[in-house]
């Protein structure tokens, strides 16, 4: 059986955790493949908002397997506050998670190490949520990284000294002022690795392969979104893994031929946390109300989000680098009451209109083109099926259909479960 994926199509925050927690009634084995704590899923159900952050959505599901697969970093200090949260609600995880023994671990110095780049880049910053992500897949791309499995060997301590050592001396080179207590942050990821170990460690590669011959249904989940690829984001500003479909592949040891639908996940507007170019960004009351009316602050770190319109250059480009054969509308509610809404369909660069993402998009290198849309007023949040949409999202939903020639089969209108109109 093919590995379906479920990936944002924008900058994150698309409402990925909300979709996961709908689809896992379908799947019996939910996969991350990428990221990590930098991610902030949220999901609502039963009047309690949860918020996993390296955790697989499945895990609210009675039977669904979860995977942590090999792509994605772990930091086993807030992996334990994690479970400790899912404690609290009596999820029982211990047969339900699973996890790689390549993913590779988050030490505290590669948080502090985080921290020193982002301070010592000044004005240029990345906007990261500073949780040691980057230095993290910097060790794994240079061959220094520390695995799950290294904690099955009995010298795992000598690596993780040697490391640490390593790190502080590069700590040095940032001629930046990081206060940090080596003794008490060691403690503290100690008592996480303790944690850790009571989860079953798995080659996951093969787990999952042999679950696919045994007609297993898997969702991979992927966290941030296409822009912030590493390779097609908007780079510099980008997170540090290959959060589109191929990374899906190489995160979980899944072959290209073994992927089947592809669901992309974009909200109605468009918001990125962090800094990075946004051509559709609104600095006007427009903006202003998409923040207020859609809670738009990150999951993760507690920043208010950017927002603006919709950018269908953009979403085009997502579709055409993951694949996809699905797209599920997000936030659509949030929409509701604006007089005349704004969707960009081209840019204008470097004195021509261009209908694809060229390289460079900061404001001083493109102009978006809008098309405008009539808005609705109707409150969407207690809709429940297609036939009550308000005629004018109607015609909206079929504008991006046709740009994508990509059918949108799911509307969401609120952040609850129920809050979920499925499309025929
Ligand atoms: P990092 O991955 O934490 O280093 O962050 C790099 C960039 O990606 C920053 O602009 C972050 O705000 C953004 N980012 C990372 N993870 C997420 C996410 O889950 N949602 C939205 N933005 C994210």
């Amino acid at each position: 059986m093919a590995v379906d994926l479920l990936l944002g199509l924008q900058w994150g925050d698309e409402g990925k955790g909300k979709i996961v927690d709908v689809l896992t009634q379908n799947y019996d084995i939910i996969a991350r493949f990428q990221g990590g704590p930098n991610a902030g899923h949220t999901l609502i159900f039963d009047g309690f908002k949860h918020v996993l952050h390296t955790i697989p959505s499945g895990i609210f599901h009675k039977t669904a397997l979860n995977v942590v697969g090999n792509g994605v970093v772990i930091d086993p200090v807030i992996f334990k506050k994690e479970l400790e949260n899912l404690d609290q609600h009596n999820i029982d995880y211990t047969s339900k998670l699973l996890i790689s023994r390549k993913a590779h671990l988050i030490l505290p110095t590669h948080r502090l190490l985080d921290a020193a780049s982002e301070t010592s880049k000044g004005k240029a910053k990345i906007g990261s949520t500073l949780k040691g992500i980057g230095p993290t897949y910097m060790d794994k791309t240079g061959r220094n990284g520390m695995r799950v499995g290294d904690l099955e060997l009995d010298n795992w301590k000598d690596k993780y000294k040697s490391l640490t050592k390593k790190h502080i001396k590069m700590l040095e080179f940032f001629d930046v002022d990081i206060q940090y207590d080596l003794d008490e942050l060691e403690a503290e990821f100690c008592l996480g690795i303790d944690k850790l170990k009571t989860l079953q460690f798995i080659d996951s590669e093969e787990f999952l392969n042999n679950a696919m011959k045994e007609k297993k249904s898997i969702l991979a989940e992927g966290a941030q979104g296409s822009l912030l690829d590493i390779d097609f984001g908007t780079y510099p500003f980008v997170t540090s893994s290959n959060t589109t479909a191929a990374g899906a592949c190489t995160g979980l040891g899944v072959a290209p031929n073994k992927i089947g639908d592809v669901f992309g996940i974009f909200k109605a507007y468009t918001t990125r946390v962090g800094s990075g170019p946004f051509p559709t960004e609104l600095f006007d009351e427009d903006g202003a109300t998409m923040a207020k009316v859609g809670h738009e602050f990150g999951a993760t770190t507690g920043r208010p989000r950017r927002c603006g319109w919709l950018d269908l250059v953009a979403l085009k480009y997502a579709n055409q680098v993951n694949g996809v054969t699905q797209l599920m509308m997000m936030k659509g509610d949030v929409l509701s009451g604006f007089k005349t809404l704004k969707v960009c369909t081209s840019y204008k660069y470097k004195g021509k209109e261009v209908t694809h993402l060229p390289y460079n998009i900061e404001p001083e290198n493109v102009t978006p083109v809008y098309t405008e849309f009539k808005g609705w007023s109707d409150d969407l949040t207690g809709m429940t099926s297609e036939d009550q949409l308000p005629q004018n999202l109607l015609d909206y939903i079929a504008f991006i259909e046709k740009e994508t020639e990509v059918p949108v089969k799911i509307v969401s209108v609120g952040p609850d479960r129920k809050q979920t109109i499925t499309r025929q």
